[in-house]
């Protein structure tokens, strides 16, 4: 079995990094000394690459070594249905480290879990491409000298490009700050800044207005840097005072480097593929403030870069190309040293790993994720992730990094079920330490599997159908008061019943306003979309746009306030609104932030073991709009 693989830039520490790239200095000496010598590396590329691909076959002949290769993949025996469980088994008996590119996110990890010699990701779906980033951080080391404290604008689609995912952990492990500059919609995924988040301590401020909009238009800057308090988070109206405060913090910033991708529009569909992307040009050639900003694009480029920058001395993605060989020269030398060292566990510090105790559980909610797409070569196994955003248990794909809220646990044993939350965090720990522990996706599944729900104690009523109706068109009067200017006013719910109330407020708007107002939808913790549209017809408005809009964050119920905490750093890590005000239609008490909603339906003063349960008819059919208060048996009982 072999022991070493490189499928996320995870699987190095960044003491080897540094030993690659001593080795990549010394490219010349590894190829006099032939140190691949009789080994044969095989590259199976299910996408297409020059890069990549060819400067891998480059450096294993130059080192000594020989190279086969499905000239195209779909020439090969996967046109016909062969899993890739198979192929990395049946080519392990033909060469002695496969090489591979894949669409689907994930897809190496699991060919690597088949394969019995090392495999090396070359770019897994819009997941990570860690040898991209070798060449990227070798790169920037050459040009500037070290790493730490770098000031690094990655710009374009942060969300699709795989580079960018790899990068950035990088950059985080190695001090450097980050200023985003995404397109509109194409900004980092929740999942990845969750990562930067919890393992790195890196949080976001904005860049001071119109620092990088001369050379870039339609995009935010939002600069991620180690240890900074989560400030904006915390406010609900931005006044003027803090923005400016904010943005002085960081204005003035020197960039020491300008890394620009592609719209990768091989993955997306419709409207996002044709909307409009930064470009750099000229502009930024003539800008003093730049003059030691380096250019740097992992290629292709479409036409987000121009061919102007190519003759300046700060453009230096064609070098950054050509070291892909002395880089990948190092790295295969690196893991044919380490053969047979044990392999590190990939895995988040101090995560536990789930596998459910039934065939069937919670699933990856990535569309693209190889577990969904070819789950016959895969494993149902997760890091479970305590303390996720608003105080949820989390699942991480162990494939594709994806990370999702667990919504349902059950206790093996009593088989019993119930919704979880953070009362339950002691307990769900014991049954995973006990192997008691399920998790499902919905009720169904559990049901089907003979669990019951655990009972819940005696319920009291507090606003009934007419009542909601009430709060609902009092909380509009406000906002409407309130509001100075209707065009932009944003009404964005949390899914999902802060999603039910929203689209009720913007419809009671609509009502007293005799026009329409835009609606939108917040997921705090999902796979693909963060942010999205409800109404089917609006979809071709193209993505929401937050910038300088005033908008009106909705929720059923605030109780510790970091549901809130979560979605007002979604927004602000999207782009500046003018302001965001909050309605909630219970407020609980008991905050944990400084947070006071703008508007709401009742305050309702609960305590912690209690549970407020909204039920709106939409959500659940047949069913009237309540709000009831309830406190619940202890999960831990055999009922
Ligand atoms: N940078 C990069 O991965 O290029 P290719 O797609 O050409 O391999």
């Amino acid at each position: 079995m072999a022991s070493r693989n490189l499928v996320s830039i995870a699987d190095l520490t960044n003491g080897e990094i540094e030993e690659i790239f001593e080795l990549a200095d010394a490219a010349e000496k590894l190829r006099s000394e032939k140190v691949g010598s009789g080994k044969i590396m095989a590259t199976l590329f299910y996408e297409p690459s020059t890069r990549t691909r060819l400067s891998f076959e480059s450096s294993m002949q130059r080192l000594g070594g020989t190279v086969i290769s499905c000239s195209d993949m779909q020439a090969s025996s996967a046109a016909k249905g062969e899993s890739v469980a198979d192929t990395a088994k049946v080519v392990s008996s033909y060469a002695d480290v496969l090489v591979v590119r894949h669409y689907w996110d994930g897809a190496v990890q699991a060919m690597a879990e088949h394969a019995d010699v090392q495999v090396i990701n070359a770019g897994d779906g819009g997941h990570e491409h860690p040898t991209q980033t070798l060449c990227d951080l070798y790169t920037l080391r050459k040009e500037k000298g070290a790493l730490k404290g770098l000031n690094v604008v990655i710009c374009g689609d942060l969300k699709n490009g795989r580079t960018i995912h790899s990068l950035v952990y990088a950059l985080a492990r190695f001090g450097a700050n980050v200023v985003t500059l995404a397109a509109a919609g194409m900004e980092l995924p929740q999942y990845v800044l969750e990562r930067l988040e919890r393992e790195f301590q890196y949080t976001l401020a904005p860049v001071a207005g119109g620092d990088l909009s001369a050379v870039v238009t339609e995009s935010d800057a939002l600069y991620l840097t180690p240890k900074q308090p989560h400030q904006l988070a915390l406010f609900t109206q931005v006044d003027n005072t803090i923005q400016s405060h904010l943005t002085s913090r960081v204005s003035g910033l020197r960039y020491d480097a300008f890394y620009m991708t592609r719209k990768q529009k091989e993955r997306m569909k419709g409207v996002a593929a044709g909307g409009s992307y930064p470009t750099i040009g000229s502009k930024f050639l003539n800008e003093r403030r730049f003059k030691d900003t380096v250019v740097m694009h992992p290629l292709p480029r479409v036409d987000e870069l121009s061919p102007e920058v190519d003759k300046d001395r700060r453009g230096i993605y064609f070098q950054q190309a050509a070291y892909g060989v002395p880089i990948r020269m190092a790295l295969l030398h690196f893991l044919f040293e380490r053969q047979r060292q044990p392999k590190p566990l990939k895995s988040v510090k101090g995560a536990a790993i789930f596998e459910n105790p039934h065939a069937v559980g919670p699933h990856c909610p990535n569309a693209k994720c190889i577990t969904v797409n070819e789950p016959g070569s895969t494993r149902l196994r997760f890091e479970l992730l305590a303390e996720g955003p608003a105080g949820a248990l989390i699942l991480r794909c162990f494939y594709c990094d994806h990370r999702f809220k667990v919504q349902l646990v059950g206790h093996k044993t009593s088989k019993r079920y119930c919704p979880y939350d953070i009362t339950l965090d002691e307990t769900v720990r014991q049954w995973l330490n006990s192997g008691e522990l399920a998790i499902f996706d919905s009720i169904k599944q559990a049901e089907e599997l003979g669990y019951e729900p655990h009972k819940s104690g005696p319920q009291r009523a507090i606003m009934n159908d007419r009542e909601i109706q009430m709060a609902v068109r009092q909380m509009s009067d406000q906002i409407i008061h309130d509001c100075d200017d209707p065009d932009r006013l944003l009404v964005l719910g949390i899914r999902t019943n802060g999603s039910l109330i929203g689209q009720r407020i913007a419809a009671q708007l609509q009502q007293m306003q005799q026009r329409k107002f835009e609606v939108g939808e917040l997921e705090i913790f999902g796979a693909g979309e963060d942010l999205r549209r409800i109404r089917p017809a609006d979809a071709e408005l193209g993505p929401i746009q937050l910038r300088d809009r005033s908008i009106i964050l909705v929720d059923d119920v605030i109780h510790t306030g970091r549901t809130v905490k979560t979605a007002l750093s979604m927004i602000f890590r999207s782009a500046r609104p003018r302001s965001v005000r909050l309605a909630v239609l219970i407020d609980r008490g008991h905050r944990e932030m400084p947070l006071k909603p703008n508007y709401v339906g009742k305050h309702i003063p609960s305590a912690d073991h209690e549970r407020v349960r909204v039920q709106l008819g939409a959500a659940e059919p047949n069913s009237r709009d309540s709000v009831v208060i309830y406190s619940i048996v202890s999960p831990n009982e055999k009922q």
